[in-house]
């Protein structure tokens, strides 16, 4: 947002002229995210707008106003709920990005409180949901509001009645007489996807993200339609407490007795020492960031002694005992500039957004993908729009939404690089010119099969790939190059390739020559599975391959299967029993399969299987990476054995598998007392059922 981050206006009447302008644009977006739970622009837009607003004011505070968006926490309520006073406000958050914020933020404390010793900080997630007070008296809820501005937020009792995770009547030792507890009502990822794949089938409303899903659902007038939507809850502190007896001195021991009193509280919470161990703390959530089931925008960390808090007090917005590090965003807008369509393995076609470079999760993007043309439909997006996007993870970045005209801030209308235009799917295959073709009702493929270049060089990167045969060093840019010099047309040609051709291609010294024909000779040993996958027939992914691999024990005798046959695996239906049988049925293709087995290439078959049920009626969880296999294929081997393999750690989980970097399903499995296993673990029961 380049305007917006250039030098302050250089007179006091500019300066205020442009905070009228931000005020009033504040206040649109404030009402648009809390009053219609549809945000405009992502919050990292809104962010700088309100870093500016505050910017100016700093500068001439005379120009702040009494009903400055500064001066508020958040939008006052909407008028269908009735009102609620706090008792005591719901204050913000100060934010910190960089280290020396950090640590200038534990300078001031030391200097306020004059305080040499260590500092306990008791560090949270900071869960990405709705702020929620609960009142309980006498141990039952009889009250539950929104933050709302902070001091008058919404009733929300009759819905918050709803959410399973809130206990009604609090159990274990005497509660306090009146206990008013702060926490985040949020959806889970999980529970966000399915309600969002219901409604787009059913025509119904789809949330942009889990937040707004879920301040969604608690802002219903009816609480039966909260009722249905999957909602949760983390305690995070306590606010008003009367006649309590002896109360905890700390935070961290508040929210235990909170635990014990039935409240869910955050698993990943920890108590450490000192600035440095609270970077600590946020970098390590940060890596675990994927694996949770809810998001996260940051950490928080809060002096844990109650004593000092109080010292510290608050400013106007927020406690000066507290802070939150904010990751980076994972949300950002830009331009979309222009659609150019892939061509993928199968034919089929994508279009992929090319956008003006954008810092999104932690990275700079330039390219989205669009799905298919039903996407661009839903979205009613076109070239030359201002788009959001979204990148979580290592999660390819996608387009959520397209920013209204009204919308796009001022100062931001006239910076659209391309004129707008329609995204239209082009007639000929942009890498081959063959007809493009509508294969059912979203997808389009090009029609050149294996004369079409973009089509060989995906199927040679799927047989490369790691869950194929796992040609290491033979990457996507070699295989490029390899399709381009025409030294390589189908697979079976990998394993024909000559030393001296080799090295005459771009980049490739003697070593790594030697290294890729040491690679590929090793590939030629592997498994039936791997074998099958790798030949990339549509709709065989490694689970069915398993599958398949297990039923037939052999590629000779699922060759020679027909559709009847086929359909007697588990995971086989007509579709795909139907592929199957065409892709063995073409000549090309029983070709490649001849000369890779002249070439040397050779899958251990295997005894022909009857369905195990070593491990029926268990459900198994896998978490982490894993390295001597991907996870579809270890999902595929335990499902084979007749585990079911779940995504969430419950109490009736019999093992959690966990390999590096597991996060909060093996922090889960430990709270909950279930078998964690590794790879090792994994593969030796894997050895001794497996027959
Ligand atoms: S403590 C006075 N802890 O972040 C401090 N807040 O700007 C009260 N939030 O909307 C907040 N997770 O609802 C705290 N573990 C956590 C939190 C958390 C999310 C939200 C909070 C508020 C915002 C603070």
């Amino acid at each position: 947002m380049s305007e917006l981050t250039r030098k302050l206006p250089g007179s006091r009447k500019a300066a205020a002229e442009e905070l009228q302008r931000l005020r009033r644009d504040i206040e649109y977006y404030n009402a648009r995210y809390h009053q219609d739970d549809a945000p405009a622009i992502p919050d990292a837009d809104y962010d700088r707008l309100f870093d500016r607003l505050l910017a100016l004011e700093a500068h001439w505070p005379d120009l702040v106003t009494e009903d400055s968006p500064s001066r508020r926490v958040g939008a006052a309520p909407v008028d269908s709920f009735r009102q609620v006073t706090h008792e005591q406000a719901m204050m913000s958050l100060a934010k910190v990005v960089a280290e020396e914020e950090l640590q200038a933020f534990e300078h001031r404390i030391r200097e306020q409180l004059d305080h040499q010793g260590t500092l306990a900080y008791s560090c949270e997630p900071k869960i990405d949901g709705v702020a929620v007070s609960l009142l309980y008296e006498d141990g039952k809820l009889v009250r539950g509001a929104t933050r709302g501005d902070g001091v008058v937020g919404e009733d929300i009792t009759h819905n918050v009645r709803t959410i399973s995770d809130i206990p009604l009547r609090l159990t274990g030792t005497r509660p306090p007489r009146r206990l008013e507890v702060r926490g985040e009502i949020y959806m889970p990822r999980s529970g966000f996807e399915r309600m969002n794949r219901q409604a787009g089938e059913s025509g119904d409303h789809v949330f942009v993200n889990p937040r707004n899903a879920a301040s969604g659902a608690l802002r219903q007038l009816d609480p039966r339609v909260t009722a249905q939507r999957p909602l949760s809850f983390f305690v995070y502190g306590a606010g008003l407490v009367q006649e309590a007896g002896d109360w905890p001195r700390t935070l961290s021991d508040t929210l235990d007795r909170l635990g014990e009193w039935g409240f869910p509280v955050n698993p990943q919470r920890s108590v450490v020492e000192g600035w440095r161990q609270c970077l600590a703390y946020a970098q390590q959530l940060l890596e675990q960031r994927d694996a949770l089931d809810y998001e996260i925008d940051g950490a928080v960390f809060k002096l844990d002694d109650y004593r000092l808090q109080q010292h510290l007090g608050a400013t106007a917005r927020s406690p000066r005992w507290a802070v939150a590090w904010k990751f980076p965003a994972e949300e950002a807008a830009t331009w979309l500039r222009d659609v150019e369509f892939q061509v993928g393995r199968t034919g089929a076609i994508t279009p992929v957004a090319r956008l003006e470079p954008v810092f999104v999760g932690g990275v700079t993007v330039s390219n989205a993908t669009l799905h298919n043309m039903a996407e661009v439909e839903r979205l009613d997006v076109r070239i030359g729009d201002r788009v959001v996007i979204r990148r979580a993870g290592d999660v390819i970045p996608q387009i959520v939404q397209v920013v209204k005209e009204e919308d796009i801030p001022a100062p931001l209308r006239d910076e659209a690089p391309v004129k707008r235009r329609v995204i239209t799917m082009p007639e000929h295959c942009p890498a081959c010119g063959s007809a493009v073709e509508p294969d059912g009702e979203v997808l389009y493929r090009c029609s050149g099969g294996l004369v079409c270049p973009a089509q060989r060089k995906e199927s040679l990167k799927h047989f490369c790939s790691r869950g194929a045969l796992d040609i290491e060093g033979l990457g996507d840019r070699l295989i490029e190059q390899l399709v381009e010099a025409e030294l390589v047309h189908d697979p079976a040609d990998i394993f024909c390739l000559q030393r001296e051709s080799l090295l005459d291609l771009e980049r490739m010294g003697e070593k790594s020559v030697d290294n890729l024909l040491a690679a590929i000779d090793r590939s030629r040993h592997t498994t039936l599975p791997r074998a099958l996958y790798a030949l990339g027939i549509r709709e065989v992914g490694e689970a069915t391959a398993v599958a398949l691999a297990a039923h037939f024990g052999s590629l000779e005798a699922l060759m020679e299967a027909d559709e009847e046959a086929l359909r007697q695996v588990d995971d086989v239906g007509p579709i795909v029993a139907r592929h199957i049988v065409v892709f063995f049925g073409n000549d090309d293709n029983r070709d490649v399969i001849r000369r890779l087995r002249e070439a040397g290439v050779q899958w251990r078959e295997q005894a022909r299987r009857e369905v195990s049920d070593a491990l029926a009626g268990q459900t198994w969880v896998l978490t982490g990476t894993l390295e001597a296999m991907t996870r579809d294929e270890a999902k595929a081997r335990l499902q084979a054995l007749g585990a079911r393999v779940s995504g969430s750690v419950s109490k009736k989980t019999h093992c959690v598998v966990a390999g590096p970097g597991a996060g909060s399903k093996l922090a889960k499995a430990e709270e909950l007392g279930v078998d964690v296993t590794d790879e090792q673990g994994l593969l030796a029961l894997l050895a001794e059922h497996e027959s």
